[in-house]
C-alpha cells in the first residue's frame, strides 16, 4: 500500500508519475512519525536497536544508512569523504527495516535532512526545509516489495543502448582529435574492447556549449565516423552554465527570450563557471527547457549519440555579487591590525564563494508562469537540464536510444538518463563507495551508473585500477575518468596491459547477463544489484554485509577493495559455486557451503558466485559492443537439476524493441541438456550435484 500526505503547496518534481493505487490519506503517517511542524517540519520515530535504514540513492558512508545524518542537496564537491552529508544527487527514498518493513519517501525539491541515529542512537529525524512537500509512505511484504511498489509510482528507467554497455574511456581531457584517436589506436593495438572515448570540456571553443574549437578538432563530423566505422562512439560534455559573449548565439537566444535565471529585481543573473562569466538557463521553464534541448542537435547532426551533462546542480564558482562582497571585505580590512579570525574571514572570503547559499537563495525562475527562488527548488534543476536533453533527443532521433547521463539528480530523472557517481577519487575506499551505491542507487530507480573507474581525483596506481575495473565490469556505466594533471590512467598505461585488457574482456563476455539483468530490472521493477539483507533478511549475517552484492538472480559480486590484499573474507549466504576468473576465458569453481570463507583473489583475478540451480550466460568478447555475437552462448552454472534463464534480447538500439529468449538447462545422471542449438555449456563450466 502507498499512502499519501500532502503538507502546505508542494511544487509539482514530477518524480511521481505514476498515482494509482496510492491512497490520499490525512493520518496514516501519523501512525509512523510524531511530528512536529513550523517553518520546517520534523518527522521523528524511534528505531530499535539493530533496524537496518536503505536508500537515499547517491550518498556517503554505509549500503545501511544508520549512525549519519545525510543532507538531500545537491552539491558539487569532489571530496567524498565520509564526513560529508550530500553528494551530487538528491535521492530522498529510504526503507526502514523493521520486523513490518516501509518505504518513505520526502517528495520536495528543496533541501531535506536525514538524521538516520546520528545526533541520538535511536532516533530517526527527517526535516524538511520547508512546509510544502509530499510525503510517501509504503508498505509491504517485504523491502524488495516496498521497493518495487516505489519504482512504479515513479515510472520505469532510462535504458541506454547496447554500446553504452561496453568500456569507456575519458580523461579530462583528450585536448584534440590526434590525442582522441591515439586513445582508440592504443586499444585497438592492444585489443582492449572499447565501445566510447569521451571529449571533456576542451573540444569547445572557450568552453562554450554547443561549439567546438576548430583549431583542435577541425572536422568533429568525420572524427566522429571514423571512429564509428571501428565501433567507437564519442561522447562530449555538456554543461549547464552558457558563457556570456556577445555574437555567442546561445548566449544571445536565451537573453532575447528571456531563458535565463533571474536575480531578485529580474535582471539576468551572473555567474562564474568554467567559461568565466555565465548565466544558466532557466531549465524550470518548460520553453526554456526545449530550446536547450534542441542544441543537441548540433552535435547529433555529426554523428555524435552519446552526451554527459555536467555541473548541473548547478555548481557555480563564484557569483558577481559574491565576488563584490569579497573585494569589499579586502578592502576593509587593508592595512587594519586583524587579528586571526579576521585573518580567517580574509581568506574563507575566497575559498567560501562556491556554490554558497547566498547564491542559490539570489536566483530566481520562472516555473511557467511562477516566480520561485531557487533554493526552494535547487534539487530538480539538474534533473530539468537533463529532461530538456532527453526530450528533445527523444525528437531528434525517434525510436533510437542515446547514451544520457548526468552529474546532478532527483528521482524522477531516472526516466530520462542515468548518472555517474561524480569526482571520486583514486582511493581505495572509493571502490567501496561505488559499490554501496549501488544497490541504494537502484531503490531510486537508477540503473545505469557507475563510477569512475581508477578514481578522478588523485593519481591512480595499477594495482588500484585492476581491483576497482575488477568492481567496474559490473557496473551498467563501465567508465574510466581521471582529472587533469592526475596520471594517465588508461589501461595501455600501465605495465603489463594485457592483465588489464583481460578485465575488459571479461566484462564484454559478461554483456548477455548484465544487459538482460538491466533490462529486467527496469521492465519489472527490481533492483539488479541489493544488499545480502534484501533476499536474506531473516540471516543475521547476511544483513551485515556491507561489502558484497546480489547482482540480478543468479550471482553474488565480492570484490577485493583494499590494498596489498590476497582475498577477502566473503559471506555465503546459501551453497554457491564460485567461480574465479584467471583471465577472460580460463576459470576454475568451487562449491562453497554456505558460511563464512577465505577466498584467494590475486590481482588479476575475479571471483563471482553463483546459485545453485542457476546459470550465468556469456558470450565470446570482442573488442566492441558491435562485434559481440551475442546469439552464441556459453552458459556457467551449478546444476541440480533444472536451472532457467531468460535472456533478454533486443537490437540493442531502438526503443520500441524487445525481446526475451528462455535458456533451459536440464542435467540429468550428469549430462545437461540446452534448448538452443546455439547454446553451449562452457567447457567444464556447469558444475553437477
Ligand atoms: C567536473 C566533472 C568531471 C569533469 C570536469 C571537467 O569536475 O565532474 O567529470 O572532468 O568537471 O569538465
Amino acid at each position: 500500500m502507498i499512502y499519501r500526505q500532502k503538507f502546505g503547496e508542494p511544487i509539482e518534481t514530477q518524480a511521481v508519475v505514476n498515482l494509482n493505487g496510492v491512497e490520499d490519506c490525512s493520518d496514516k503517517y501519523l501512525e509512523y512519525f510524531k511530528v512536529e511542524s513550523g517553518s520546517k517540519v520534523s518527522l521523528r520515530r524511534t528505531l530499535k536497536d539493530g533496524v537496518a535504514v536503505y536508500g537515499l540513492g547517491e550518498s556517503t558512508r554505509g549500503i545501511n544508512k544508520r549512525g549519519w545524518s545525510y543532507q538531500s542537496f545537491c552539491s558539487d564537491d569532489p571530496l567524498h569523504t565520509e564526513d560529508k552529508r550530500s553528494l551530487y544527487g538528491a535521492h530522498n527514498f529510504i526503507v526502514i527495516a523493521e520486523e513490518k518493513p516501509f518505504g518513505v519517501f520526502v517528495d520536495i525539491p528543496g533541501k531535506v535532512d536525514f538524521d538516520i541515529c546520528f545526533k541520538s542512537c535511536d532516533t530517526l529525524e527527517i526535516l524538511t526545509d520547508d512546509r510544502d512537500f509530499y510525503l510517501y509512505i509504503i508498505t509491504g511484504e517485504s523491502m524488495k516489495d516496498i521497493v518495487s511498489q516505489f519504482r512504479k509510482i515513479i515510472g520505469k528507467s532510462y535504458m541506454p543502448p547496447l554500446w553504452a554497455m561496453g568500456y569507456q574511456q575519458c580523461r579530462w581531457s583528450y585536448p584534440d582529435e590526434e590525442s582522441v584517436r591515439k586513445v582508440a589506436d592504443e586499444h585497438r593495438k592492444l585489443e582492449i574492447p572499447l565501445d566510447a572515448v569521451y571529449l571533456d570540456i576542451d573540444y569547445m571553443e572557450s568552453f562554450k556549449d554547443f561549439t567546438v574549437d576548430k583549431s583542435k578538432f577541425p572536422d568533429l563530423q568525420k572524427l566522429t565516423e571514423d571512429l564509428k566505422s571501428d565501433g567507437i562512439h564519442l561522447v562530449p560534455i555538456i554543461d549547464a552554465g552558457v558563457k556570456i559573449e556577445d555574437g555567442y548565439e546561445v548566449y544571445e537566444q536565451g537573453v532575447e527570450n528571456g531563458y535565463f535565471c533571474k536575480d531578485e529585481n529580474g535582471e539576468n543573473y551572473v555567474t562564474a563557471v568554467w567559461p568565466g562569466k555565465t548565466m544558466f538557463p532557466d531549465f524550470l521553464n518548460s520553453e526554456a527547457r526545449r530550446w536547450f534541448g534542441m542544441k543537441y542537435k548540433y552535435l547529433t547532426d555529426m554523428g555524435i549519440d552519446g552526451f554527459w551533462n555536467d555541473m548541473n546542480e548547478p555548481a557555480i564558482f563564484y557569483s558577481e555579487k559574491g565576488l563584490e562582497k569579497a573585494w569589499a571585505n579586502i578592502e576593509d580590512k587593508k592595512g587594519k591590525n586583524i587579528d586571526l579570525y579576521g585573518f580567517f574571514d580574509l581568506r574563507d572570503s575566497f575559498s567560501k564563494l562556491a556554490n554558497s547559499e547566498d547564491d542559490y537563495r539570489a536566483m530566481y525562475h520562472d516555473m511557467d508562469g511562477k516566480r520561485v527562488n531557487h533554493y526552494k527548488v535547487h534539487n530538480i534543476y539538474g534533473y530539468n537540464m537533463t529532461r530538456s536533453a532527453a526530450e528533445a533527443l527523444d525528437e531528434i532521433r525517434p525510436n533510437k536510444k542515446t547514451l544520457l547521463y548526468s552529474r546532478a539528480s532527483y528521482i524522477g530523472m531516472h526516466r530520462c538518463s542515468g548518472i555517474w557517481m561524480g569526482d571520486n577519487q583514486s582511493w581505495w575506499s572509493h571502490i567501496l563507495l561505488n559499490l554501496r551505491m549501488l544497490p541504494s542507487l537502484n531503490m531510486c530507480g537508477f540503473l545505469y551508473t557507475g563510477a569512475d573507474l581508477g578514481g578522478f581525483g588523485g593519481n591512480s596506481t595499477r594495482d588500484l585500477v585492476l581491483r576497482w575495473l575488477a568492481l567496474g565490469i559490473f557496473n551498467p556505466l563501465m567508465r574510466n575518468h581521471s582529472a587533469l594533471g592526475t596520471r594517465n590512467q588508461e589501461c595501455y598505461n600501465f605495465e603489463r596491459p594485457q592483465e588489464l585488457a583481460e578485465m575488459v574482456r571479461l566484462r564484454y563476455r559478461l554483456i548477455p547477463y548484465l544487459y538482460s539483468e538491466l533490462n529486467k530490472a527496469n521492465d519489472n521493477y527490481t533492483m539488479m544489484f541489493r544488499p545480502l539483507a534484501f533476499d536474506y533478511p531473516d540471516d543475521k549475517f547476511a544483513q551485515a554485509v556491507e561489502d558484497q552484492l546480489m547482482l540480478g538472480d543468479e550471482l553474488m559480486i565480492a570484490p577485493v577493495y583494499e590494498q596489498n590484499a590476497i582475498g577477502r573474507s566473503v559471506y555465503v549466504p546459501e551453497d554457491m559455486l564460485l567461480v574465479l576468473f584467471d583471465s577472460s576465458e580460463s576459470f576454475t569453481t568451487r562449491k562453497l557451503e554456505k558460511g563464512h570463507h577465505f577466498i584467494q583473489v590475486g590481482l588479476t583475478q575475479v571471483p563471482v558466485f553463483i546459485k545453485k540451480n542457476a546459470v550465468l550466460p556469456l558470450c565470446k568478447s570482442a573488442i566492441s559492443t558491435e562485434k559481440l555475437n551475442m546469439s552464441e552462448i556459453t552458459i556457467i552454472g551449478w546444476v541440480e537439476d533444472r536451472a532457467e534463464y531468460k535472456l533478454y534480447t533486443d537490437d540493442g538500439i531502438s526503443v520500441s524493441n524487445k525481446g526475451e529468449k528462455l535458456i533451459t538447462l536440464s542435467a540429468e545422471n550428469g549430462e545437461v541438456g540446452c534448448d538452443s542449438g546455439n547454446i553451449r555449456v562452457e567447457d567444464g563450466g556447469v558444475v553437477f550435484e
